[in-house]
C-alpha cells in the first residue's frame, strides 16, 4: 500500500496507419558517460513495468554489424581513412535499421539504441571535420531516415569521460582504437553533440552525466517516460496493490 505501480498500456497510441508503433530511444555521448549501463537499466525498468523492450548498440546490433564493428575497432587498423570509416558505420546501421529497428517498431516495441547516427555526427562531422551536410545525406540513406523518437545526450567533460574509461580499461574492458584520440578530439565532439542538441530541442535532451550514475539514471528515465506519455503511451497509476 501507499506505493505507486504504474500498469503500460500499449493499446491505442498508434494515430495512423502505416506509422511506426513503438518508440525509438537513442543514447549518445563521449566515452566514459555511462551510456551502455544506463541504456541497460532504463531497459530494465520499462520492461518491468510491462513494455517491450530491446536494446542495441552501434556499431554492431546484427550478426553483420558485429563483424563491421570489429573492423572499425581493431587497433591494427589505424592506416583506415575517415571515408572508409563513415561508410563502414554506415553499413553498420543500415542493417540494423532494417533487420532490427523497423522490424521492432513496427511490432510496438520500444528500442533502446546505444548510439545512433548522430554519433556519425559528432565524431566524423565535428570531431574529424568530414561535411556535417554530407554525413547528414549519406546518413538519411543508410537509416532510409529513420529518427529517433527522443535522444538522450549523457555530457560529460571530455577529462572526466576519459579518465572513467581509463579506470574501466584497467579493470579489463578493452581500450580501442577510436579511444586513442586526442583530447582536443573529444572537445570538438562534445561540443558538436551539444550544437546538434540545441538545433533540435524538441527531440533531445541534455543531461549532466558528471554525477553519481543513480541519480543519472533517475533524470533519465523521467524524460523517457515523459516522452513516451507525450507519445501517446499511458502510463496508468494504479495505487497500492
Ligand atoms: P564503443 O566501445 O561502443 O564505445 P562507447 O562505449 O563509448 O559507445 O565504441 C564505439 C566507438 O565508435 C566510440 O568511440 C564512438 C565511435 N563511433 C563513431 O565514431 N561514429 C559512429 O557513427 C558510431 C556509431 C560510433
Amino acid at each position: 500500500m501507499g506505493h505507486t505501480r504504474y500498469h503500460a498500456v500499449t493499446i491505442g497510441w498508434t494515430q495512423e496507419e502505416g506509422r511506426q508503433v513503438g518508440a525509438f530511444i537513442t543514447f549518445e555521448g563521449p566515452e566514459g558517460a555511462g551510456k551502455s549501463t544506463v541504456a541497460r537499466r532504463i531497459a530494465t525498468r520499462l520492461s518491468g513495468i510491462g513494455h517491450r523492450v530491446i536494446l542495441t548498440r552501434e556499431p554492431g546490433g546484427t550478426p553483420i554489424g558485429d563483424q563491421i564493428r570489429h573492423i572499425l575497432l581493431a587497433h591494427h587498423n589505424v592506416d583506415m581513412t575517415p571515408e572508409a570509416e563513415i561508410l563502414l558505420f554506415s553499413a553498420s546501421r543500415a542493417q540494423l535499421v532494417r533487420q532490427v529497428i523497423r522490424p521492432a517498431l513496427a511490432e510496438g516495441t520500444i528500442v533502446l539504441c546505444d548510439r545512433y547516427a548522430d554519433s556519425t555526427l559528432a565524431y566524423q562531422g565535428y570531431g574529424r571535420g568530414l561535411d556535417v551536410h554530407l554525413l547528414r545525406r549519406i546518413t538519411a540513406f543508410a537509416t532510409d531516415d529513420l529518427r529517433p523518437d527522443l535522444t538522450v545526450l549523457l555530457d560529460v567533460p571530455p577529462e572526466v569521460g576519459l579518465a572513467r574509461r581509463r579506470q574501466a580499461s584497467q579493470a579489463g574492458k578493452e581500450w580501442n582504437r577510436l579511444d586513442s584520440e586526442e583530447l582536443d578530439f573529444y572537445r570538438r565532439v562534445r561540443a558538436g553533440y551539444l550544437a546538434l542538441a540545441q538545433e533540435e530541442p524538441a527531440r533531445w535532451r541534455v543531461v549532466d552525466a558528471a554525477g553519481p550514475l543513480d541519480s543519472v539514471v533517475d533524470e533519465v528515465w523521467q524524460l523517457v517516460r515523459a516522452s513516451l506519455q507525450a507519445q501517446g503511451l499511458k502510463l496508468a497509476g494504479v495505487t497500492g496493490r
